[in-house]
């Protein structure tokens, strides 16, 4: 039997129609549209003003299964990458499944904060890789303007809310998934963090009065962190496999900030048309920026690209994936 590899087979991204431009935010605390460009690259970002991150995932895969034919009976797996469920539990993957009517599928939310997609694609390429699934959906998913505190111009100008959802399906032709590093340090949790809420601080009036429901970010510090841990691993993962920044079609980046995304570029000694860039328009949006970057390339993309998807985000959480494009579309 030909060796399984797991394939992204299609793409789709949702995005919340009200936008929140830099010139807006600066009405409501103390910033500037200059600011905001040029320490971050972000215009404007996309805010959901009602409903939950499962509403979001849900119009992506409704959209998805429409454009691939394909019944949601047919899905096995749901993993749902996000740091905005629903709720604490049941896990937000439960609800879209239950929202789409995906009846035979099972699933679990991941939380690997702006790294979650990675780590997504990364766990659900191995139920492929195995035999064991035919469709496996991996969605990347957050409402930040839900923990967004919009008195801290430190954070609120950074993130928005979106969706995306990759389906992936065996491959016998060698495409798809080809490594993966992924990477962990728990020491950095203190630095990016929504500290209230879990089993260490419970919601009490005095962790509302404190605002502590909110992200907080020590900016330079993860901005220090990312810039070094994204650029080397996406080397590594080039080294590792013996590519060279020829062999490379295009960087997938984390959208964090454009300063970080270039040093990484830099590092892999890629020409700014390879790379992925869409955080002008969308911000910020956790585990949603990486398949809302291929979802808006999708149509640039062919089959056989060598693809290098990478992220950093809290945790602190890295990595970079390796992927050859499936199809063209
Ligand atoms: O995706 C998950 C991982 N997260 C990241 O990768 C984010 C990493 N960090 C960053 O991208 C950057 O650190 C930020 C964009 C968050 C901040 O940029 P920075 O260049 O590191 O700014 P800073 O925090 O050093 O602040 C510089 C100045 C400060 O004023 P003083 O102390 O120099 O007077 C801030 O108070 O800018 C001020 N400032 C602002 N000014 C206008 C901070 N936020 C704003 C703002 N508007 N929104």
């Amino acid at each position: 039997m030909k060796k399984l590899t797991a394939a992204i087979t299609g793409i789709q991204g949702y995005v919340p129609d009200y936008v929140l431009n830099n010139e807006e935010l600066s009405r409501i605390v103390d910033t500037s549209d200059e600011w905001i460009t040029s320490r971050t690259g972000i215009k404007e970002r996309r805010i959901l003003k009602d409903g939950a991150s499962s509403d979001m995932a849900t119009i992506a895969v409704q959209k998805l299964l429409e454009k691939k034919n394909i019944d949601p009976l047919e899905i096995d797996l749901v993993i749902c990458a996000t740091v905005t469920p629903d709720y604490t539990f049941p896990a937000t993957s439960n609800v879209i499944c239950d929202k789409v009517g995906m009846k035979n599928a099972w699933g679990y939310d991941l939380i690997a904060a702006c790294s979650g997609f990675i780590y997504a694609l990364s766990t659900g390429s191995q139920f492929i890789e195995t035999g064991k699934y035919k469709k496996v959906l991996v969605i990347g998913v957050d409402k930040m303007s839900s923990i967004l505190d919009y008195e801290d111009r430190t954070t609120c100008v950074i993130f928005g809310d979106g969706a995306g959802v990759a389906l992936l399906e065996p491959n016998e032709e060698g495409l798809g998934v080809q490594d993966f590093i992924l990477r962990a340090d728990g020491a950095g949790r203190h630095y990016l963090i929504q500290p209230a809420g879990g089993s260490s601080q419970p919601a009490t009036h005095q962790t509302v009065d404190e605002r502590l429901h909110f992200v907080k970010q020590e900016g330079k510090q993860v901005f220090k962190f990312a810039v070094t841990n994204m650029a080397e691993v996406s080397a590594e993962i080039m080294e590792k496999n013996n590519l060279t920044s020829e062999d490379v079609d295009w960087l997938v980046p984390h959208q964090a900030n454009l300063r970080i995304i270039d040093a990484t570029a830099e590092r892999m000694g890629l020409g700014k048309e390879k790379v992925m860039i869409n955080i002008q328009k969308y911000g910020n949006t956790t585990a949603g920026t990486l398949p809302l970057c291929l979802w808006d390339y999708e149509s640039q993309l062919k089959k056989g690209d060598t693809l290098i998807l990478s992220a950093f985000g809290g945790g602190f959480t890295w990595g970079s994936v390796y992927l050859k494009w499936a199809y063209n579309s």
